[in-house]
């Protein structure tokens, strides 16, 4: 069975995963939030582009809801889960699950979650509609 943008259905996959390194900690020695929220825009951008295929462009509008559930520790495997929630005429918008899988082996829980707007735009950077004909090459 296919969803909307022609992927076929089945068990839930990350767009990212990725191993956090003693580099990505703040002054306290957890993950730096910065990062997480890095990783939660390419995560959201990979979503969106099955709804805008490369060459298209898509740019962040706005990152909203974003609630850091639980901290992000060094060795932490750390899984960003996305859902397309709206496509509208210009722009995608994005449910992003972080979950870490503890390096304690003590298990996996939901650190983080957001939803994030991408927009369709053309080469001068103006939004442009979302559609298969005009998404390529625009
Ligand atoms: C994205 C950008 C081109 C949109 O320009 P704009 O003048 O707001 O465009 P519009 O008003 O036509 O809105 C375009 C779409 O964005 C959505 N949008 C605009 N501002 C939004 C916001 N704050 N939150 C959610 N969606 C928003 C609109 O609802 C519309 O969606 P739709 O067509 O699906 O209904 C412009 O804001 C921009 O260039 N922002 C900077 C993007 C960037 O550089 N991101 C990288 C982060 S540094």
């Amino acid at each position: 069975m296919n969803d909307i943008s022609g992927r076929t259905a089945g068990p839930r996959q990350p767009a990212i995963r990725v191993v956090l390194m003693p580099k990505d900690t703040n002054a306290l020695g957890t993950i730096f939030g910065g990062i997480i929220l890095s990783y939660i825009d390419q995560a959201g951008a990979v979503e969106a582009h099955h709804h805008v295929p490369l060459p298209g462009r898509l740019v962040t509008v706005a990152m909203r809801e974003v609630v850091f559930h639980s901290p992000v520790f060094v060795g932490d495997l750390v899984s960003f889960f996305t859902e397309t929630l709206r496509v509208g005429r210009t722009s995608v918008t994005i449910q992003v699950t972080v979950e870490a899988e503890r390096s304690t082996g003590t298990g996996r829980v939901k650190v983080t979650e957001a939803e994030v707007v991408y927009v369709h735009v053309d080469r001068n950077n103006q939004p442009v509609p979302i559609s298969a004909k005009e998404a390529v090459g625009a």
